[in-house]
């Protein structure tokens, strides 16, 4: 089936050409002339193109006229200057297929606004509404965006692993898995006996590709990964998922500040890129979601970001006026709320936070001099707070042993991390940015299961 697609004869405006289009019935309006019009939309951009549907036709009282939102249809015409308004062109049909009816009666979405909560339901059909076709075509481009500027920039992309062996946020909180009858788990001294399991040793889904990229980052120079992440944390928040996409970009020879300088360019360069290339998507968010989405970005990529220390975003929040939920004290650590006070009431732009306490940050950050503080970053950004968390990394063989003996964590399972310090040991530092928290940002949406097609949270699995 030879089709053209949507956002193709609307760019070319080929009047006089014909053209075979293929989607779905948005609506259907019928003319006292004996005619129709039948918007149909085909995912490919977030305009519909409309269909004159002639009286003529030879299906057109048998079929045309029953024709209802959500019904798929072939249609083979000619592209003609539109005399009506709201569209330059229109196709003037020869010839309306139906390929698939859709019962009026029974399918769930109508021409009028449904909740977002609605929509999570049926998340089968909600890519076909304009705001889910955005948020999927807006993914799909900051993909690009994404490989692009690493890829140009002479990153590897590295494929790090989904099942892993090893815990590289240290904070337990993932998922496990195994092969085991769970009815029937084999013991030894009461405990489960993973030496019988399929890997031999107890595994789970990642939660971060870091440490697998260092070990590329630590034999190419500069890495990266994107790729899916798990976390089993109990935070049913608008900005927490169990299963997420991360991109982590690693670099050997590289301190703190090269990693924040590569971190804020990075972002820079994706919020260029949605600007020139989704524009119409974003016109659309700007619209209905968010009307502060476009100017916020605008001014991100001429603006400079604030740089602060952890220690001077205490200060600030321990002398603001407002009443946290949380409390602000040195080493505890920076709450959502914290985060975009600082954005959204205090600098008004995004901060890249430096030099957290080591107690709250994770094994693998290298320690500073006052071994108070590690050499930690986070990027904060209105409205969402932290959107990227990086670090340059322990090089320390001795160091970073005891760091993972203060962790709890087990030095055998860590033993081709801790080797990578014993042989040609050098600076090195990155990031993980978290895909959906970006999305969120770009578009404007507020609750994060709606910028993943399928959103993972407790209690949550359907699709
Ligand atoms: O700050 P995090 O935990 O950092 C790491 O995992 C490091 N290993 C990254 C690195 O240095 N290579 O997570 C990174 C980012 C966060 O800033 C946040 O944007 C996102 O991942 N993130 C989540 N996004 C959605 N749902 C969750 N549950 C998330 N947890 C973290
Ligand atoms: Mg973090």
């Amino acid at each position: 089936m030879k089709r053209t697609r949507i956002v193709e004869i609307l760019a070319s405006k080929e009047v006089g050409t014909r053209f075979t289009v293929m989607g779905w019935v948005r609506t259907r309006r019928d003319s006292k002339g004996g005619f129709s019009f039948i918007e149909v939309n085909d995912g490919s951009c977030m305009t519909g193109l409309q269909i004159v549907a002639d009286g003529k036709l030879h299906n057109y009282l048998s079929e045309v006229m029953k024709l209802q939102t959500g019904c798929s249809i072939e249609v083979v015409g000619t592209l003609v200057a539109s005399v009506g308004k709201g569209q330059e062109v229109e196709i003037q049909a020869e010839e309306i297929k139906v390929v698939g009816w859709a019962d009026p009666d029974v399918y769930p979405l109508q021409k009028k606004r449904h909740s977002f909560e609605f929509l999570r339901t049926i998340a089968h059909l909600r890519p076909r509404t304009n705001t889910f076709s955005a948020v999927a075509r807006v993914r799909s481009s900051v993909s690009h965006a994404i490989h692009t500027f690493f890829q140009e920039r002479g990153f590897i992309y590295v494929h790090t692993p989904i099942i892993t062996g090893s815990d590289c946020e240290g904070a337990g909180e993932m998922f496990k898995v195994t092969a085991f009858d769970l009815d029937q788990v084999p013991k030894e001294e009461g405990r489960s006996d993973f030496t019988r399991d399929f890997f031999g040793h107890p595994a789970s889904l990642t939660v971060s590709g870091q440490l697998e990229a260092e070990i590329y980052a630590l034999a190419m120079g500069d890495v990266y990964t994107f790729g899916p992440t798990f976390r089993a944390e109990d935070s049913n928040t608008s900005r927490h998922l169990a299963e997420f996409w991360m991109v982590e970009p690693e670099m050997a020879f590289c301190d703190l500040e090269g990693d924040v300088e590569l971190a804020v360019n990075f972002l820079k360069y994706i919020f260029a890129y949605v600007l020139e290339n989704c524009t119409q998507d974003l016109e659309f968010f700007n619209r209905f979601i968010d009307d502060s989405a476009l100017k916020t970005l605008e001014n991100l990529v001429s603006q400079d970001f604030k740089h602060i220390t952890y220690t001077e975003g205490i200060e600030v929040l321990s002398k603001a006026k407002k009443k946290f939920e949380f409390p602000v004290s040195w080493g505890v650590n920076l709450q959502s709320e914290h985060e975009r006070y600082l954005c959204e009431k205090v600098f008004k732009k995004p901060i890249v936070v430096v030099n957290y306490p080591k107690g709250i940050k994770p094994f693998y950050m290298k320690v500073d001099k006052d071994e108070k503080t590690v050499r930690a970053m986070d990027i904060l950004v209105p409205k969402i707070g932290e959107i990227i968390g990086g670090s340059q990394r322990e090089d320390d063989y001795d160091t970073l042993l005891a760091r993972i003996k203060e962790a709890n964590l087990e030095p055998d399972d860590y033993w081709w991390y801790l080797e990578l310090r014993k042989f040609g040991s050098v600076p090195h530092a990155g990031f993980g940015l978290g895909f959906e928290r970006l999305i969120q940002f770009i578009t404007g949406l507020s609750n994060i299961r709606d910028v993943i097609p399928f959103p993972r949270t407790p209690g949550n699995v359907s699709f």
